[in-house]
């Protein structure tokens, strides 16, 4: 094993460590900060987009999303017109907790 490989094995351990330890007891933070890196940029911070996002992409407020939860999560994973798919990106626990966070915004 090559230098290079053995830091890379270290900090793929170090990734899988750090994912171990976050609890279910900052889910809350966690959806609110995953929102904010994945999907404010479209949905706004308040979850109202902005004029220029709702006139380019089509982006409603998120209290007019009302399809409903596995409808949601499929949408969102799965992509919805100008809504790209996050499946490989987050994952299906990262989803819910970020369409969980979205829910809490009028
Ligand atoms: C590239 C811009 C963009 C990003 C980034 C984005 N969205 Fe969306 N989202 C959209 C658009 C556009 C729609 C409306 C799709 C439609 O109904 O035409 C939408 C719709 C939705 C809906 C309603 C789906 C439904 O079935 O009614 C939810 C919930 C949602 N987004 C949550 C999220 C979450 C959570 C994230 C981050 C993980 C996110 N979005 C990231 C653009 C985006």
């Amino acid at each position: 094993m090559t230098k290079r490989m053995q830091s890379r094995v270290v900090l793929a351990a170090a990734i899988a460590i750090a994912m171990a330890g976050s609890s279910a007891v900052s889910f809350a933070q966690s959806g609110e900060a995953i929102y904010k890196a994945n999907c404010q940029s479209c949905h706004g911070a308040t979850g109202t987009p902005s004029a220029g996002m709702a006139k380019l992409l089509g982006v409603k407020p998120a209290a007019e999303y009302k399809t409903g939860a596995a409808e949601e999560f499929n949408s969102v994973k799965n992509g919805k017109n100008k809504m790209k798919p996050f499946a490989g990106k987050l994952s299906d626990a990262e989803i819910k907790a970020a369409i969980e966070y979205f829910r809490t915004l009028k």
